[in-house]
């Protein structure tokens, strides 16, 4: 038989495509880009953040046992930022995994500001409208629903007219006729739940991942402009849920509406289902776990292995036949901290609902690579590698996808008190980031990496300062 026939697909038959590049992924810049203006040694020392910033600037960290995560104080974000500063706010993602700028004043900085500082991290993925259609009414409507007084009142953040960029993340849902309406998708029945079902109930799903880690260029940040965090504390424990969840590992792995021939995805590791639920948040916090230094801390030759291993993913469900896919490198380099990290360790991805097929390893079984992917993940998810990251109202908090896996912590729903309300707004990135705006994204790279054409429009890129 001849190379290439039906029977035979050969080199040349539909391969799979090729990974994308350290450039696609973290853009061209070789060395962080601060080193065009200053030649510091250090050049993202406390001197220089105040040089840029002001004297007011501060910097807190590191957040995290591993070494990762900056707290900073006194960076104004509704501020147009210079190419030096952008430079500077870069570098600090690439080098600590996890940046906070805290103390934002949310009736001064508005979500067009948020848009615009996310629009140096890369291009901010666009949420198609069925998915934010009507929920700032919908929030603002529960909202007035649970608070107590006049004094309480709290209000979704206007949404700049053209932007397709914010998320909300909440766990304030409206009722109506006595259902809730669900403002957030999620993989569970699609039927409206009646409120008293889940009235003081907690919602956990136990799902690591990485945002878009089926794409051939996930994101490469999320980030979050924190409007309201719980304050709510249970007396005993000093916790907001309390004593500890009851984990409802079923949602997903082995969840009823799971497609047939997903076997797979409901008999994992029991270590792995160990880790995934330990020392999960009980504040609300986002759950973290350093997959740099989960790198760094295997032997050479386990690294130099990891380093070898041909991984091909898939991004539409029927895709995993014979030259579909595409190459996916465990170990990502980025490029301007030098950082190596092990990127998206997880077999049954949360597209699994969405029917997309788990990763295959060359040279691997179905049940090798799930087997070897479940260990990858409980490696990354021990506890030396773990951070719950307390989030607190006023912050703008950035995390680089790359470096981290990240699992949602289990929120409390059915709320009736102001106290218990979370509210966040999320823009999530990918691409380049840029030191000046507007971004030059292409339109067919945008079409082909995000879906939609959708850039942040002048009148975003524009607002003054607040
Ligand atoms: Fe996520």
């Amino acid at each position: 038989m001849t190379a290439g026939s039906a029977n035979s697909p050969g080199p040349s038959s539909n391969p799979v495509r090729a990974a994308a590049t350290a450039e696609e992924v973290f853009g061209a810049r070789q060395g962080l880009f601060s080193r065009a203006y200053t030649g510091d040694d250090d050049p993202l020392n406390e001197a220089r953040l105040k040089e840029l910033f002001g004297p007011q600037a501060a910097m807190e960290g590191p957040l995290a046992p591993t070494g990762i995560g900056c707290r900073f104080h006194g960076v104004d974000v509704a501020q147009r930022l210079r190419a030096e500063q952008a430079a500077y706010l870069i570098d600090a993602l690439s080098m600590h995994s996890i940046v906070v700028f805290a103390g934002q004043d949310l009736g001064r900085v508005s979500l067009a500001h948020f848009e615009r500082f996310a629009n140096h991290f890369g291009a901010p993925q666009p949420v198609p409208k069925r998915v934010t259609d009507g929920v700032r009414d919908a929030v603002n409507e529960a909202l007035a629903q649970i608070a107590g007084s006049e004094d309480e009142r709290l209000e979704h953040l206007p949404i700049p007219a053209e932007s397709s960029a914010i998320y909300t993340v909440t766990n304030v849902e409206p009722v109506t006729a006595g259902s809730v309406r669900v403002l957030t998708p999620r993989p569970r029945r699609k039927s409206a739940t009646r409120r008293q079902d889940i009235s003081d109930k907690v919602r956990c799903e136990v799902l690591w991942h990485t945002d878009q880690d089926h794409e051939r260029i996930a994101c490469n940040t999320t980030m979050f402009l924190v409007h309201k965090h719980p304050a709510a504390r249970d007396s005993a424990s000093g916790n907001w849920l309390g004593s500890y969840p009851e984990v409802d590992y079923d949602t997903f792995y082995r969840h009823p509406d799971l497609p047939e021939g997903m076997e797979h995805f409901h008999t994992t590791d029991a270590r792995l289902v160990r880790l995934r639920q330990r020392n999960l948040p009980l504040n609300a916090e986002t759950a973290f776990a350093d997959t740099v230094a989960a790198f760094e801390a295997l032997p050479g030759a386990e690294r130099d292995r990891l380093e070898k291993i041909r991984m091909v993913k898939y991004e539409r469900p029927g895709d995993d036949v014979e030259g579909r896919g595409y190459y996916c490198p465990l170990i990502r380099t980025n490029p301007r901290s030098g950082r190596r990290m092990i990127y998206s360790p997880v077999y049954g991805s949360r597209f699994v609902l969405q029917d997309i097929p788990p990763p295959r390893i060359e040279g691997m079984s179905k049940a090798e690579t799930k087997v070897f992917l479940d260990e990858l993940e409980a490696h990354c998810l021990q506890p030396r590698f773990r951070y719950n990251h307390l989030h607190a109202e006023g912050d703008l908090v950035i995390w680089d996808d790359y470096a981290l896996l990240h699992c949602l912590p289990p929120v409390k729903i059915g709320i009736t008190h102001l106290d218990d309300a979370r509210l966040y707004y999320r823009i999530a990135t990918k691409g380049e980031p840029v030191l000046t705006l507007p971004r030059r994204d292409n339109r067919e790279w945008l079409l082909e990496n995000l879906n939609d054409t959708y850039t942040s429009p002048a009148e975003i890129l524009e607002v003054g300062s607040g």
